[in-house]
Parts: C-alpha cells; sequence; structure tokens
C-alpha cells in the first residue's frame, strides 16, 4: 500500500496512472507535494510501486500486458490473473506483419548457428560482423546515400546521431510533435533548443530566422517523415527550400514512414522524391520491418564521424547479427512486395471511410494509424475498457501525451487486418461512440 489516497474517480485514476510516467512530473510535482524524503534516494520507488499496484488492482491500466501468441492482427494476451484473451491488435507498429514473416525467420535460422544470439560487443569494438556490413550498404544503396550507419535502436540513431553532431554554440529547431528521442538527443547535445508548430513551414522558418540571426554555430532541423499520433507527413518540400535559404541541415526520423509511405517504401523523403536533398536520414527496423534496430543514412564523412562520438555506439552492444540478417530480407520483402504496402493502405482507407460513414469528423489519414479523436477526456477510461472487453486492443491516448480536451484512440493498422476485423471493430466503435454522445 502507498499510503495515499488514490482518485475514486476512475478517469482521473487512469489520468493519474499515465503522469506517474512522466518522471518530471513524479518527482518535480508529486513527492513534493506528497511529501516523500528527498533525501532517500529509494524512498519515491516506494510511493511509486505502491501507486503502481493499486492502479493495477483497479484493473484499468492496461499497459503492459503480456502478449502469448504470433504476432499479427490478432494475438493472445495474458491478464495478471492468468486469463487468456484473444484480441484484435490495433496497438502494433508491425504495420505490413514481417515480423511473423516466413522468409525473415528462414534468414535468421539460416545465420544463427554461424553467428551466435549477441554481437558480444559495441560496433567499434569486435561487435561488428559481415551482416552487419552488408546490411549498411543495402541501406546506402537502396536510400540513394553514400553510407550508411548501424545503432542498436531507432531512439539511439536519433538522438546519438543529435547529440554527437551538435554543441553548445549550435541551435537544434525542431517540430512541436517530436518523439522523445529528438528532444532527448537536441537536450543532451547541449545546444540551444527552439520548437516550431506542428508541420508549420512559416513557423520554422521563423526559427530558422531568428537562428540565424545569432550568427555563431550550426544550424540542425530535425522532423519526422511521418507522424503517427497527428496522422500526417511532414511538408518536406516545403521544409527542404527553407532549410537550404539559411544554411542549416536537415535531418529526418522516418521511423513510422518506412513500410507506409514511398514507392519501395522507404519512407516520406521517397515520397516527396528528395533523397538529393535531406542530409541524413535516420529510422528504425522496429516498426514495418518487424525486428529491432536502428540506422542512420546520408554523407561517408558525417556518418564516419557519428560512428566514433555517438555514445550509443561506443558504449553500447551492437544490435544481434542475426536480426541485422533478418532485417535485410524485411527490406527485400518490403521493396518487392508492394501488395503488402497496397493492402495496408486498402485497410488505412477502408478503416477511415468506414468511421467517416459512421459520421466521425476524419481528415484524410496520411500514416499507418487511424487517429479516432473522441475530445472527451472523462469518458476515455471506460470507453478503452469497454473496447478491451469487446477484445479490440486500442491504447487511449490521453493526457499528457495530447493536450487536455484532445484525447484519442490512435488505431495502427496491419496490411493483414482481414474486412472481417476491421468491419467488426467499426461496429464496437459505432455502438459506444454512440453510447458516449461522441456520434
Ligand atoms: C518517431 C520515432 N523515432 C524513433 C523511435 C524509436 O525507435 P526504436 O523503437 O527503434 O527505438 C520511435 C519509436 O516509437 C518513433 O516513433
Amino acid at each position: 500500500m502507498s499510503g495515499f489516497e488514490l482518485p475514486t474517480d476512475r478517469a482521473d485514476l487512469f489520468s493519474l496512472g499515465l503522469k506517474l510516467l512522466d518522471k518530471d512530473y513524479f518527482i518535480g510535482q508529486f513527492c513534493p507535494e506528497h511529501g516523500v524524503d528527498p533525501t532517500d534516494l529509494f524512498a519515491k520507488t516506494e510511493v511509486f510501486g505502491g501507486l503502481m499496484s493499486e492502479l493495477r488492482a483497479s484493473g484499468r491500466f492496461l499497459f503492459g500486458m503480456p502478449v502469448v501468441s504470433k504476432p499479427g492482427p490478432k494475438v493472445i494476451i495474458e491478464e495478471p490473473d492468468g486469463n487468456q484473451r484473444e484480441m484484435i491488435m490495433f496497438a502494433s507498429n508491425d504495420y505490413l506483419g514481417l515480423s511473423a514473416h516466413p522468409e525473415v525467420h528462414a534468414a535468421i535460422r539460416e545465420v544463427v548457428e554461424n553467428y551466435g544470439v549477441g554481437a558480444g560487443s559495441s560496433r567499434v569494438n569486435v561487435g561488428y560482423s559481415g551482416i552487419h556490413r552488408s546490411l549498411e550498404a543495402k541501406l546506402a544503396k537502396h536510400w540513394g546515400q553514400e553510407a550508411g550507419l548501424l545503432y542498436p535502436t531507432g531512439y539511439d540513431a536519433i538522438s546519438s546521431t543529435i547529440a554527437a553532431l551538435c554543441g553548445p554554440n549550435d541551435r537544434v529547431i525542431i517540430d512541436a510533435s517530436s518523439h522523445s528521442c529528438i528532444i532527448d538527443g537536441a537536450r543532451r547535445s547541449g545546444a540551444t533548443v527552439r520548437m516550431f508548430r506542428h508541420n508549420d513551414a512559416k513557423r520554422l522558418e521563423a526559427q530558422l530566422k531568428r537562428a540565424s540571426d545569432k550568427g555563431e554555430g550550426a544550424i540542425l532541423v530535425v522532423v519526422e517523415g511521418a507522424y503517427s499520433m497527428d496522422g500526417d507527413i511532414a511538408p518536406l518540400d516545403a521544409f527542404v527550400p527553407l532549410v537550404k535559404k539559411y544554411g542549416a541541415r536537415l535531418m529526418v526520423d522516418e521511423a513510422h514512414a518506412i513500410g507506409v509511405l514511398g514507392a519501395r517504401g522507404h519512407g516520406a523523403v521517397e515520397h516527396f522524391g528528395l533523397e538529393d536533398e535531406v542530409d541524413l536520414i535516420g529510422g528504425t527496423f522496429s516498426k514495418s520491418l518487424g525486428a529491432t534496430g536502428g540506422f542512420v543514412v546520408g554523407n561517408a564523412a558525417v556518418l564516419s564521424y557519428l560512428n566514433y562520438l555517438s555514445t550509443r555506439i561506443v558504449f553500447s552492444a551492437a544490435f544481434p547479427p542475426i536480426l541485422a540478417h533478418g532485417v535485410s530480407k524485411a527490406i527485400d520483402l518490403m521493396e518487392a512486395d508492394g501488395g503488402l504496402r497496397e493492402r495496408l493502405w486498402e485497410n488505412i482507407r477502408y478503416f477511415s471511410d468506414g468511421f467517416r460513414k459512421l459520421g466521425l469528423d476524419l481528415p484524410e489519414v496520411e500514416v499507418g494509424a487511424v487517429p479516432v479523436r473522441v475530445h472527451k477526456d472523462g469518458v476515455m477510461v471506460d470507453f478503452a475498457a469497454e473496447l478491451y472487453e469487446a477484445g479490440i486492443y486500442a491504447i487511449p491516448i490521453v493526457y499528457p501525451s495530447v493536450p487536455h480536451g484532445r484525447s484519442m484512440f490512435r488505431l495502427a493498422m496491419q496490411a493483414g487486418h482481414t474486412t472481417e476485423q476491421l468491419d467488426y471493430a467499426l461496429s464496437v466503435f459505432e455502438r459506444l461512440l454512440k453510447k458516449y454522445e461522441i456520434l
């Protein structure tokens, strides 16, 4: 027991559960307000543990339940009491279903005996294998860049690149909807960090002008190719001329765009045909490519510098070579089988049209997840619980992930979702959207 009185209102309880996952809030505000002894380093962890147990016991904290089946559009999850439940999955970023693809599995089996399970060391030590080298070469060639560099995760690729390249004299300009890895890297770099309103070219230009008026140091602009929460893509065609005008550099994080956008699934840069105009492209293997690991492609001299000055390369083991081989196969499948992407887009269109037919105001969806905006914060907990009871696994997005009044469900689509699954989900949403007077 934490000894704290938890809110009795379920929406407040749920909201508190999410807020507790923000370290700045928990240590900076919650602990001082509740008199947690700041001189005992572990005191706060006891409080945190107690609160979490109570939240879990309330049955209102759906995050992090183990999936005990193969990944895919339908999964089995295990509840705290051991009960197993079949769910239609709308929370996985394995958009193309490549994590469970038999050819990817065969590729991994092919090399596991010769390469083992782990890399054994960091890339600059002895964790770099022939498999890593050929994946880097493939990424560079296929993404139309001079060189490629692998990182243990996508988070590392983006955050460490920014932190290694920029210093206190520099300025990093980022979108207001940026993923945590971009914010983290920009802060760690020691550079001055400026944000501009999401996808707003005018605001970007204002920040570029302000930064270039300062004179000293360099300017790096970092944006994402696709914003999976906002449901839109970066207007790179508008951003590129601005970045050039002010002599800045542009890095694009293609995490949610790979496999979803571009003729071969390379992302937003390919979608806009800007391969020669963007300075650095970063990405992850953890979404459409169904594995784990991250990369950056770009100029060879820049990447060689990053290889030795990215802390997440030098001080962390490389990701397993067997996975690098699996990722290489997944890239081949993604590029060769345009049908996978077509099916994903058919599903995105079918599902978003379905919501529009129900009467939901849904702008064009440009990414792999359909944002269903509920707006009423107070109903989210019950809404999410009823979706769960109906066998639909969809994570509610509430404050502080989005501003108050902007609560939503981010429904991540998969190429493998069947029309029956989507129709069923639409019928459940119709019932609940009406019940909670959103329609
Ligand atoms: C925009 C963006 N960049 C980077 C990452 C991190 O990728 P990884 O899972 O490989 O660490 C994510 C993951 O959520 C992301 O959404």
